[in-house]
């Protein structure tokens, strides 16, 4: 006879992932865009992110993340060494956004997508085993694997806030 609440737990846990699953493409990962050569070479420039997200009832926050790879064009990995309040958000509600400006960089580009957090699996060890060659005292506690679903232009002008795709 199987276990029952074992049972239970495993039923519970597909419905979650089937419902966070749902909720992911109600919010556009259906809709992934890529990015263009010039927002790849503005988000090349950065030195660090401004990554914000968000409480399940809308409260706002916003980090600094120095540590981001675009691993293809609709796809930008961060690593979360010392995230918190922005993991706890990630989890209730997978939205996050950034933007990509600077100095040197010629447009500003809002930036959206959906963040998946992945602790172990293929693609963590490929993260953790990079990061800890490059500093192994950082702890890779996890990857944030964040697919881009909006751009939207936030040079100052005429076309500010537009969307781009
Ligand atoms: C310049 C800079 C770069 C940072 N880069 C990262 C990073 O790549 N990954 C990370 O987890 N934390 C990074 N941090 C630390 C987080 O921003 C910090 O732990 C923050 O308090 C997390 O806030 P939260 O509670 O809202 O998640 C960085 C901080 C600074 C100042």
């Amino acid at each position: 006879m199987g276990n029952v609440n074992n049972d239970l737990y495993i039923l519970h846990f597909s419905t979650l992932k089937y419902i966070q699953k749902k909720s992911r493409k109600n919010i556009g990962e259906g809709t992934m865009v890529k990015l263009t050569a010039e927002m790849k070479e503005a988000f090349g420039k950065m030195k660090v992110f401004p990554v914000a997200t968000a409480t399940k009832d809308g409260t706002p926050n916003v980090i600094p993340l120095g540590i981001a790879e675009l691993v293809s064009d609709d796809t930008v990995w961060f690593v979360d060494n010392f995230m918190n309040k922005t993991l706890s958000n990630l989890r209730v509600n997978p939205r996050i956004a950034f933007y990509l400006w600077g100095p040197e960089i010629k447009g500003c580009y809002q930036v959206k997508g959906v963040a998946d957090i992945r602790s172990s699996g293929k693609e963590y060890d490929e993260m953790k085993a990079k990061i800890n060659i490059k500093n192994p005292a950082l702890p890779a506690r996890s990857l944030v694997i964040v697919k881009i679903t909006e751009i939207f232009e936030c040079k100052p002008g005429p076309t500010a806030g537009a969307k781009i795709f």
